[in-house]
């Protein structure tokens, strides 16, 4: 693998120190810059990330036609023109795997939609079967452009439907919500995804005037409604980036306040960290990992569907988990192809060993820094954790794939006691 001339230098071996306000969630502010395509009014989303994906998305808001006006940092006012654009432009579409929510919220707004096959971190196939299948159950007709890598809908008639997805999926659900809420009659989703951000997508599309009901649970009724106006949104707390800094505090033996977190959100990752004989406590807003003097025990970390322990917070466990005494084992029930981390983990002196979908770990004294290369962004996650952990220097590539997700990275570790420098060689 090449080395781009960016990098990130760590000197590891330091124990973090300090507090650390998280920023809003990645994973919802995707969402809901694709939900306001939806608005024919003037909405403000406050809290939005500054992450280049945060970006991407608000570029192809204007470019479709909407104006943006920046009323402070991470606040950002989206006014309708006249009737968006229904198709995003290819070049900013295929950077990232969420501008795939334009095709649900262009197609409630306008009745068509086309948008480039998203691109996206490369941790397994990830098909978009069930998004396609909730489209035509409310009507759409769907060409797959194979050549040009789009996907295009259209409906002479939006109408409610009932749909059953056939696994837990957040993209799915959040994209047959973004189209059914302009469709006549009701729509339900069976088996919807329970994960917050599902919940934070209802929660704007009702402020804007839909009638979503039951986002959090299994079932999720829409009543289809005419028109969607303004509103103001707040962004809820990244629990991804609260979950990393957590496994960074473990990690290094540190103790961490974290506020601005949701900790309800992070039940999974507490009662893991617990188990490996970390003490986390909390109040209303605010977290605290405790891990100094413990060396943690191995444990087993099974991914699942939200309440269970975040697919997106699998590979920094495993760079946690290296130096655990003990056995631990992880299975990724999620993805097929997310221990892209293993690889710099293993170049560092880590034992682990992939058989399928399991990752076994036998816990090592000692990790060793080195050149490691992020091959996605919670990969380049685990890999800038096992840094902060690790004897001696390593320096991370790639950093494109981590940009994509964390804001202002190095300047925040640096205040909570961490050695790592970002430079162009
Ligand atoms: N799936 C299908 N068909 C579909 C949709 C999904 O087979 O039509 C499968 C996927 O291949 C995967 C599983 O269902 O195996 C779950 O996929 P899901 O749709 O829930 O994932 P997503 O919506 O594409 C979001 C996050 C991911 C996060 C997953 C799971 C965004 C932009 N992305 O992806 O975040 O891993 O939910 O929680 O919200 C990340 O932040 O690093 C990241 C990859």
């Amino acid at each position: 693998m090449s080395a781009t001339s960016e990098r990130i230098i760590i000197k590891g071996g330091k124990p973090m120190d300090g507090r650390i306000r998280i920023n809003g969630a990645k994973n919802s502010a995707v969402a809901l810059l694709a939900a306001v395509a939806l608005t024919e009014g003037s909405v403000l989303l406050e809290n939005l990330p500054q992450i280049s994906d945060v970006e991407c998305m608000a570029d192809i808001l204007q470019a479709i036609g909407f104006h943006l006006s920046v009323e402070g940092p991470g606040n950002y006012r989206f006014t309708a023109q006249d009737d968006p654009k229904s198709t995003t432009p290819d070049e900013l579409a295929k950077r990232m795997r969420a501008s795939y929510y334009f095709m649900g919220s262009l197609l409630g707004r306008l009745g068509e939609s086309c948008v480039a096959l998203p691109g996206g971190c490369d941790i397994g196939a990830r098909p978009v079967d069930q998004h396609l299948k909730a489209f035509r159950a409310i009507g759409a007709e769907v060409v797959e452009d194979m050549e040009g890598g789009r996907i295009s809908l259209k409906a002479q008639e939006l109408k409610g439907a009932t749909i059953f997805f056939d696994m837990n999926t957040v993209g799915a659900t959040i994209n047959a919500m973004l189209a059914a809420c302009r469709a006549q009659g009701v729509t339900v989703l069976e088996n919807a995804a329970r994960e917050p951000e599902v919940i934070e997508v209802a929660n704007f599309l009702n402020a804007m005037g839909a009638r979503v009901r039951g986002a959090g649970t299994e079932t999720i009724r829409i009543y289809g409604v005419k028109h969607l106006g303004g509103c103001t949104s707040t962004c809820i707390p990244d629990r991804i980036e609260a979950g990393t800094f957590m496994m960074a505090a473990a990690a290094t033996k540190g103790v961490l306040t974290l506020v601005n977190v949701i900790p309800e959100h992070l039940d999974a990752v507490s009662a893991k960290l617990g188990e490996a004989g970390i003490r986390v406590t909390h109040g209303l807003d605010w977290l605290k990992v405790d891990a100094q003097e413990t060396r943690p025990r191995g444990i087993m970390v099974k991914t699942l569907p939200y309440p269970g322990y975040p697919t997106d917070l699998q590979p920094q466990a495993m760079a946690f988990l290296c130096k655990a005494a003990g056995n631990s084992r992880i299975q990724e029930t999620i993805y097929e192809r997310r221990f892209g981390a293993s690889e710099g983990l293993v170049a560092m002196g880590a034992k682990i060993r992939i058989d399928g979908n399991n990752a076994f770990i036998e816990g090592v004294e000692s990790l060793t820094g080195c050149d490691v290369y992020a091959t996605d962004l919670r990969c380049g996650a685990s890999l800038l954790i096992a840094g902060l952990s690790a004897d001696g220097e390593t320096h991370l590539h790639n950093l494109h794939h981590i940009d994509r997700g964390y804001d202002r990275l190095v300047e925040r570790l640096t205040e909570l006691g961490m050695d790592l420098i970002r430079v162009t060689m």
